[in-house]
């Protein structure tokens, strides 16, 4: 297998497993990834966890050796299947976070930018290198990054191919943390900072914040409003006003 699908407390870990590629996307990896979104759709996680098996990458891009045969299919030459997984990642019911250990290039940069959040080790290194490919990046490159870390930066990045080290990613706003120690532990510690909310406030605030950067400030403001009466008429948006007033933790009511 390409991946690992693993079950950790309350997270779901999807390992990528080709270490002797830097765990390269090729069209198997993108499609067993795609079915363990399917699988893990249907677990109670609060998260989902990205990272790649060994130290020395997280994913070194589109495996290029698939780049050159021309019998795998249009959907992945074409950067349709890539670019479908993670925006589902992106859309996924419950956040992600991308625990970046080593290389994460190309479409493994791209990977890491559909989640919510990254964090990495001080070995992280994020890059677009498609350039020196003759390529442009197929997977959602262009138009993630700008939106995290500016139109100057990521033009910056994306035109040199050059590769962004692990304090610089967490300067321009690349990388949320730098962590220490074992990356998936570390990124489990950091998600804890965040799965005791209500999932349906996050995932309508990640909807609101999603849906609000592609539009202009008064659709934002409108989809804002709309997405904020769902929680103040969902159960978790009546629970949190009534604890805090009673000064009791709120029960989470939609695990
Ligand atoms: C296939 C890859 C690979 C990749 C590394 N390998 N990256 N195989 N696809 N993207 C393989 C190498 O061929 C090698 O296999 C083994 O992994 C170890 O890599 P080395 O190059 O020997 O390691 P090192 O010298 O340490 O260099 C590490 C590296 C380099 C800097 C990360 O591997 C590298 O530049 N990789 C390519 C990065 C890249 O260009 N990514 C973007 C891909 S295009 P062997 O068998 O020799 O040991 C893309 C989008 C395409 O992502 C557009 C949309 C379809």
């Amino acid at each position: 297998m390409s991946i690992q699908l693993t079950r950790r407390d309350d997270f779901a870990v999807i390992t990528l497993d080709r270490p002797a590629a830097l765990n390269a996307l090729n069209y198997a990896t993108l499609q067993a990834i795609d079915e363990a979104l399917d699988e893990v759709a249907a677990w109670k996680v609060r998260a989902l966890l990205f990272t790649g098996c060994g130290d020395k990458a997280f994913c070194a891009g589109a495996d290029i050796s698939e780049l050159l045969d021309r019998d795998i299919p249009d959907e992945y030459v074409g950067t349709r299947l890539g670019q479908s997984v993670f925006s589902r990642i992106e859309s996924f019911p419950v956040p992600s976070v991308a625990a970046v250990n080593g290389y994460a290039l190309g479409g493994g940069c791209e990977l890491a930018l559909a989640c919510t959040f990254r964090v990495g080790t001080s070995s992280a290194k994020f890059g677009l290198p498609e350039v020196k490919l003759g390529l442009v990046p197929g997977y959602g490159g262009t138009q993630r990054l700008p939106r995290l870390v500016g139109v100057a930066a990521a033009l910056d990045i994306v035109l040199t191919g050059r590769m962004v080290a692990a304090d610089e990613a967490l300067r321009i706003g690349l990388l949320h943390r730098i962590v220490h120690g074992d990356v998936i532990e570390a990124a489990m510690a950091y998600a804890r900072g965040f799965t005791g909310h209500s999932m349906l406030a996050m995932r309508l605030i990640r909807d609101a914040v999603l849906r609000g950067v592609d539009t202009s400030l008064q659709d934002g403001l409108r989809i804002e409003a709309d997405l904020s009466t769902i929680s103040m008429n969902s159960e978790d948006g009546k629970e949190g006003p009534r604890a805090f007033i009673a000064k009791r933790a709120p029960r989470i009511l939609d695990r």
